[in-house]
């Protein structure tokens, strides 16, 4: 667009000019258009930068299909969706959402989306308008100026899971696992379909007691401690909540991030998602887009051209 139009005020105004046969006027003045636009670009490419819109992209990398599920998922297809093997969705996220993320698994639904799930079901219905029965590993988000983001297994573990967030300024690290729970759980906390662990229940859940749920006596951080059961989650899943309790430093912080949310995936791989029909996949210092600034040299070269013909 911003192209178009530069080319549309250049021919304009240049001919226009041209006819008053001051054409050092018109160089002149397609020298300012161009640099003006250049600046307008760049302006808008700020603008961009301090926009409020989350870009989340939600990938299975595990071998069964899953069914996420989305607290205030409006802009999430309604709050539930099915991804095969492999797949991945990309969804915007209105300025200052807040939510959970969490995936269905061994779910049956219709073809009018109504069905029920093995672990973190949210009712009958694809769409998730209220958040999934534990046991369910879970993402936690709230966005903002500064978007604060994490994983919790307080209510339980039912699929590994990442976040990580890209392109983003401040601490933005990789939150959640480098496991599979369902292969360690404590085995009074298993739960079990047709003989395999399908989700690992948390202590508070099965016991119900103040100590495990941290309350009552327990109910305030000095007093609830991790216990043996927690430090198996954590064991698994070092960047995670394991307990209500659990070190505050699974909290993140981060800036101007978009997300990606992984399931099955481990905190050290990568994880690429689609921006903008750019392919963007974590570094260190933030992602590369393949594409990024290819508009500079072809605005330079037009405006430098100018310049040497005018003087
Ligand atoms: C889920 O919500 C989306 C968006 O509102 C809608 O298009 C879709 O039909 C809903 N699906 C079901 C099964 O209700
Ligand atoms: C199944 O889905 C349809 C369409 O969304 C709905 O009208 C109907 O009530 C649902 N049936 C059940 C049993 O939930
Ligand atoms: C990454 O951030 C830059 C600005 O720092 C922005 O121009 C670019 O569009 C962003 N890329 C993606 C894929 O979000
Ligand atoms: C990532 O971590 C897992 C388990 O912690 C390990 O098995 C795997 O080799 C690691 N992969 C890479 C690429 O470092
Ligand atoms: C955790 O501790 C309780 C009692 O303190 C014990 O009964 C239970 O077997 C322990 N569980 C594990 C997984 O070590
Ligand atoms: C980000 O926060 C985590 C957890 O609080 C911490 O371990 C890590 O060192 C921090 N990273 C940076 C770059 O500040
Ligand atoms: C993505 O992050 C992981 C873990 O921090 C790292 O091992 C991997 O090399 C990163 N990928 C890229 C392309 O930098």
């Amino acid at each position: 667009m911003y192209i178009l139009l530069y080319k549309h005020l250049l021919s304009c105004c240049s001919s226009q000019l041209s006819q008053t046969e001051d054409r050092r006027m018109a160089s002149l003045v397609s020298v300012l258009l161009t640099t003006f636009l250049i600046f307008t670009i760049i302006a808008s490419a700020s603008v961009n930068l301090s926009e409020s819109t989350r870009s989340f992209t939600i990938v299975n990398d595990c071998k069964e299909t899953i069914w996420p599920g989305i607290t205030h998922g409006e802009s999430f297809n309604g709050g539930g969706f099915s991804l095969k093997p492999g797949q991945s969705a990309v969804y915007t996220a209105s300025p200052g959402w807040g939510g959970r993320i969490w995936a269905r698994t061994g779910c049956n639904f219709d073809k009018n989306g109504n069905g029920t799930c093995q672990t973190g079901n949210c009712g009958t219905s694809l769409n998730c308008t209220r958040p999934g029965n534990p046991p369910a590993s879970l993402a936690e988000f709230s966005l903002g100026d500064v978007d604060f983001y994490d994983i919790s297994l307080v209510d339980g573990f039912n699929l590994p899971m990442i976040v990580k967030a890209i392109n983003g300024t401040g601490n933005c690290s990789t939150v959640g696992c480098d496991g599979d729970l369902r292969q360690n759980c404590p085995s009074d906390l298993a739960l079990k379909a047709n003989g395999k662990v399908i989700a690992c229940r948390s202590a508070c859940e099965v016991f119900d007691s103040d100590e495990y749920c941290c309350r009552g006596t327990y109910g305030n951080p000095g007093t609830c401690l991790a216990t043996n059961y927690s430090k198996s989650f954590k064991q698994v899943c070092p960047a995670a909540y394991s307990y209500a309790f659990d070190d505050p430093t699974s909290l993140t912080t981060c800036s101007g991030a978009d997300f990606i949310v992984a399931f099955c995936a481990s905190r050290n791989q990568t994880v690429c998602s689609y921006h903008d029909k750019q392919l963007a996949c974590n570094q260190s210092k933030g992602i590369r887009p393949i594409s990024q600034g290819w508009w500079v040299p072809m605005l330079a070269l037009p405006l430098m051209f100018k310049i040497l013909v005018i003087f």
